[in-house]
């Protein structure tokens, strides 16, 4: 993966199916205080994970193409679902490279040891294969399980607490096969699922390793920027640029429990203008 130099005060482009994304640019701003985000969260039409994979290929397309037009180094696609269903649609219509949240958490959790790995994510994610077929590319003949997990993203965005009642419920249900299997490693195959990072690891116990699919990919970037001398040299902090496709005041309110800091600059830009601007 390559970033040219010259592009080094460009800012990196992220998106998700809504909220979710926020996470990974959090991760993001840790790891790469000065870089720039310009993030797209398609509220409008979220939750990509419960669609078929050609309706979330479709838009994931044209988020990418509305940030594209933002002249990013880098884009990033934070979204699990949407990297599962169009990672290599997104790579042949960028003229940047791309950064997927499957290959990255996938190589880190085949590192944790030999025993099983677990994923979870959303209905279309396990639907589509792509945990299951980068985990066998990478790790051929490793035991791998995978759990969807629908209720979790409603729950997260609902701000229930990790110690919720519903939450443990839900979890316990989801989860019961994997607490049988005991993976080595469990990757939150899903945006959302950080947040309930904590109720997760309790359940599980300490013999299972969570891996954050997005923190592995902004991880990832820093690798990427810093092989390539790529990095923004500004010394002042970065700029969080967010525009969402639904309600600019709930996406700030909202967002902050997500992205872990208070959301300033957001923008509306309707689902007709990221059509308008595919076609
Ligand atoms: N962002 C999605 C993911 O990581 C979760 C929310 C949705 O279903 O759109 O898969």
């Amino acid at each position: 993966m390559k970033v040219d130099p010259s592009q080094r005060s460009r800012p990196i482009g992220v998106f998700d199916s809504g909220l979710g994304g926020l996470t990974v640019a959090a991760e993001l701003a840790e790891l790469l205080p000065g870089e720039d985000i310009v993030y797209l969260g398609d509220s409008a039409r979220v939750p990509y994970g419960i669609k078929s994979l050609e309706t979330v290929r479709r838009f994931a397309r044209e988020d990418a193409k509305f940030l594209l037009g933002m002249d990013p180094k880098l884009l990033v696609v934070a979204c699990n679902t949407a990297s599962a269903a169009a990672i290599d649609t997104l790579r042949d219509l960028s003229g940047v490279s791309v950064v997927d949240v499957i290959a990255p958490g996938s190589a880190e959790a085949i590192t944790c040891g030999e025993g099983p790995v677990g994923a979870v994510a959303t209905e279309a994610t396990i639907r589509s294969g792509a945990y299951q077929a980068t985990l066998e590319s990478l790790a051929p003949g490793r035991e791998v399980h995978l759990a969807a997990c629908p209720l979790l993203v409603p729950i997260v965005e609902e701000g229930r607490a990790e110690d919720d009642p519903i939450v443990t419920h839900v979890l316990c249900d989801y989860l019961r096969d994997m607490l049988r299997v005991r993976p080595t490693s469990l990757i939150l195959g899903c945006t959302h699922y950080p947040l309930l990072s904590r109720a997760i690891g309790k359940l599980m116990g300490p013999d299972t390793t969570l891996i954050s699919s997005g923190a592995a990919a902004a991880r990832d970037v820093a690798r990427v920027l810093e092989a390539c001398d790529a990095k923004n040299p500004q010394d002042a902090p970065g700029q969080l640029d967010c525009y969402t496709t639904d309600n600019p005041e709930r996406f700030a309110k909202l967002g902050e429990r997500f992205g872990r800091r208070k959301l300033t600059s957001v923008h509306y830009v309707g689902t007709d203008e990221l059509e308008l601007n595919f076609s």
